[in-house]
Formats: C-alpha cells, sequence, structure tokens
C-alpha cells in the first residue's frame, strides 16, 4: 500500500481492520476499526506518530519496506494502549537507532506491558518541543481523554494535530480524509458513548482547547482525518455540554411481557407530552444504541422483571454500565414486574448512585400492571414531563 500524503511530508501509515467486529470485547463496531499511524519527514530526523496493533504488526513493518522508510529516529508514542503502542518492539528491532519519545506515563505503560527498554525511551514534558529540522513537533499533555498518559502531538509550522484517542471513531476509509457524512458522525458519536463520555468534562475542556487553537487538520487515532476540524469539534461540544436533550432513554428487560407492557404504556404517555423516548430490548438490542441514547438523555427509565430474587441480569449489566459510562442524564426511575417476592430495585439503584441522579418512586407490579399500576404510571410520567419542564428541554 502506497502511502498516502496528508500535507507537506505528512503521510498516512496506519490500516483498516474491516474484520474486527467488536471493540473492548464490548461494544459490536458497525465499520470495523483503523489503527492510525502518520509518518513525518523532516528536513533533518523522520518521526513515526503512534504505530500499530500488534496483530497487524507484520502488515504495517511491510508497508513501511514498501514505502522506502529506511530510517526513522523518533517513536512517538502519544498513549500506551496496545492498539497504538503494540509494535513500538517491533519498530525498535527495525530500526535500532530510533528512540520513543513520550511522557513519563506512557514510559511506566510501554515498560510494564510491552517490555520496552527504559534506555530507548526519551521522556519529554507539556509543550516541550523536538526538532526534526524544518518541523517541529510539541507535545501536549492532555490527561483524562481518555487515558491518564494520554498526549497530542502537534506539528507547528503545518498547524496540524494528532489528537490520539479524542476526537477518533471506529470508522475504515478508502480515501483517509473525512467525508463529513451522517454515517461518520454516528460511528464517532458511538465511539464517543464507549471510550469518552466518561470523561465528558475533560472532553468538554480539549474540545475547546482545540477550537482556541484552529488546526488546520485533526488526525486522530482511529478513523478518518479531519480536513474540517469544526465537524467534529462541534458535534464534540455537542456531546460533552452539560445539558441533555428532551429525551427519555427506556431499556427494559420483560420475561412475560408485563414488563414491556409498562414501558409501552410510558413511552406512549410520555411521547404525548412532547417527549422523544428510545425504547430498548436489552437482550436483543446493540449496546451501541443505548450508549448513543445515553449521550443525549436527561432521563433514564429502566424496566426489569425479577429474576429469582432481585433484578434480571441483562438489566443489572445494564446499570452497571451506565454508572461507569457516566452519562450527562439527572433523572431516572424504575418500572418492573414480580412473580414471587424480592428486591428488584435496589441493586439496579446501587449501580446508578454514583450519577447522583434525581430517582422518582419506581414502580413493582406483582404480575400484570392492573388499573391503580397504569395511574401510577400517568404520575411517573407527570414527573417526569414536569423535570424536563422545568429544565427547560420542553
Ligand atoms: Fe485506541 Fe486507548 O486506544
Amino acid at each position: 500500500m502506497k502511502f498516502k500524503e496528508i500535507k507537506n511530508n505528512i503521510f498516512y501509515c496506519g490500516l483498516n481492520d474491516c474484520e474486527r467486529e467488536i471493540f473492548d470485547e464490548l461494544i459490536p463496531l458497525e465499520h470495523g476499526t483503523s489503527y492510525n499511524s502518520y509518518l513525518v519527514k523532516g528536513s533533518e530526523k523522520v518521526a513515526i506518530i503512534d504505530t500499530m496493533y500488534p496483530p497487524k504488526t507484520e502488515e504495517y513493518l511491510k508497508n513501511l519496506d514498501e514505502n522506502g522508510v529506511d530510517r526513522i529516529d523518533y517513536i512517538i508514542a502519544n498513549h500506551g494502549e496496545q492498539d497504538h503502542s503494540g509494535s513500538i518492539p517491533a519498530l525498535l528491532k527495525k530500526y535500532p537507532d530510533a528512540v520513543v519519545v513520550t511522557n513519563a506515563k506512557v514510559k511506566d505503560n510501554i515498560k510494564e506491558m510491552l517490555l520496552v527498554d527504559e534506555e530507548k525511551i526519551k521522556v519529554i514534558n507539556n509543550n516541550e518541543e523536538l526538532s526534526l529540522g524544518d518541523k517541529t513537533l510539541r507535545f501536549i499533555i492532555a490527561p483524562g481523554v481518555h487515558w491518564p498518559d494520554t498526549m497530542f502531538t502537534y506539528f507547528v509550522e503545518d498547524n496540524i494535530i494528532c489528537t490520539c484517542d479524542f476526537l477518533g471513531a471506529h470508522y475504515t476509509f478508502e480515501d483517509i480524509f473525512a467525508d463529513d457524512s451522517k454515517e461518520l458522525e454516528h460511528s464517532a458519536k458511538r465511539y464517543y458513548a464507549e471510550i469518552m463520555m466518561p470523561f465528558r468534562t475533560m472532553c468538554k475542556k480539549y474540545t475547546q482547547m482545540l477550537k482556541d487553537l484552529k488546526p488546520e487538520m485533526i488526525l486522530p487515532s482511529h478513523g478518518p482525518v479531519y480536513k474540517n476540524p469544526e465537524f467534529i469539534l462541534d458535534l464534540y461540544a455537542d456531546w460533552s455540554a452539560d445539558e441533555g436533550k428532551n429525551l427519555v432513554t427506556m431499556p427494559y428487560v420483560s420475561m412475560y411481557g408485563s414488563t414491556e407492557s409498562m414501558i409501552d404504556y410510558m413511552k406512549e404517555k410520555l411521547e404525548a407530552k412532547g417527549i422523544s423516548v428510545h425504547k430498548f430490548d436489552i437482550v436483543r438490542g446493540d449496546l451501541g444504541d443505548l450508549a448513543m441514547d445515553l449521550v443525549d438523555a436527561t432521563t433514564i427509565v429502566l424496566g426489569s422483571s425479577m429474576v429469582l430474587t432481585g433484578p434480571h441480569p441483562a438489566a443489572f449489566n445494564i446499570a452497571y454500565l451506565a454508572g461507569i459510562l457516566r452519562p450527562k442524564a439527572k433523572i431516572a426511575t424504575f418500572v418492573g414486574s414480580y412473580g414471587w417476592g424480592g428486591n428488584l430495585f435496589g441493586k439496579l439503584s446501587e449501580q446508578l448512585s454514583g450519577l447522583k441522579l434525581d430517582v422518582i418512586e419506581p414502580l413493582l407490579v406483582k404480575g400484570k400492571p392492573k388499573e391503580e399500576d397504569y395511574k401510577k404510571l400517568d404520575e411517573i410520567a407527570e414527573q417526569i414531563y414536569e423535570k424536563h419542564k422545568a429544565l427547560n428541554l420542553i
């Protein structure tokens, strides 16, 4: 594969992984992913920004050979996670004079995870610069988007920035440049939901920093290069904002249909009040879709059947996931049905306790909901409506 030039001796040398179906063994990928690596040829030195996912190392090295890369002076490691740092040992073997340039936290990680010899690592500090001759690399340490070791590399003369995982997308491509399409936006949002949402405050901070910097291009570690940085920066500004949308997400699991009938009833009532509702079948649905709803939703209504004496494990898993993804939701409640007893909501609300949600009194029914239960569902729907109104969402 011939490397494509992004601009002025900056080349894309990463790889697509079209076959990959799931990332972090958690959220399904709709378009595979790419592991981006960038080759920068200065007048005096050659640097490579990030490397490759270990199973792709052989293909990566072969491409470097085919493109005549016979010298690398610096391997810039923006992040220690192995989908980007994994080929550092192989690169050091192939280019024995190369030095890994990175921050102290990445150094610790690659020493432990990849057994990189610390003699081969040069540690830099925030805003330190490295000259390649006619090009200068500036390192911006950006902890929290998404690992504590995350760093950006800025090409000073070209006004181009590599943002590591931040602003990426699990997306494969022929052209390396983003087409700013709805399809890419969808992939970037799924990616944000799983990888960046837990660090929403830091995302806000670095989105603004990049807006102020006004780079000509943004080069992330997954997905295409943004020639129009405002496309992804505006999306991140929206996703990371404190205010949610007028949206209720309703993940549910229902063994005999009673819980689902309550979810359906509430959905109809809320929609009639002008609130958007996304119902989500936990067992059959795609977790990525739910994660995307959590980016925007102001309210979570979690429905579960009782299994033995507690919530259905699938509902428990969703409560746990929502707890660690740390969405911006402000309101929650639970509905569910049981056969012979138990504590349905205790363990679910415990998982969400870190989100500091305003929890509306939940509804638990034995078997099918009756007339009085529907009245209670009306009351819950009314409370959600009032709370959305108070937040100026309606
Ligand atoms: Fe794509 Fe945090 O690695």
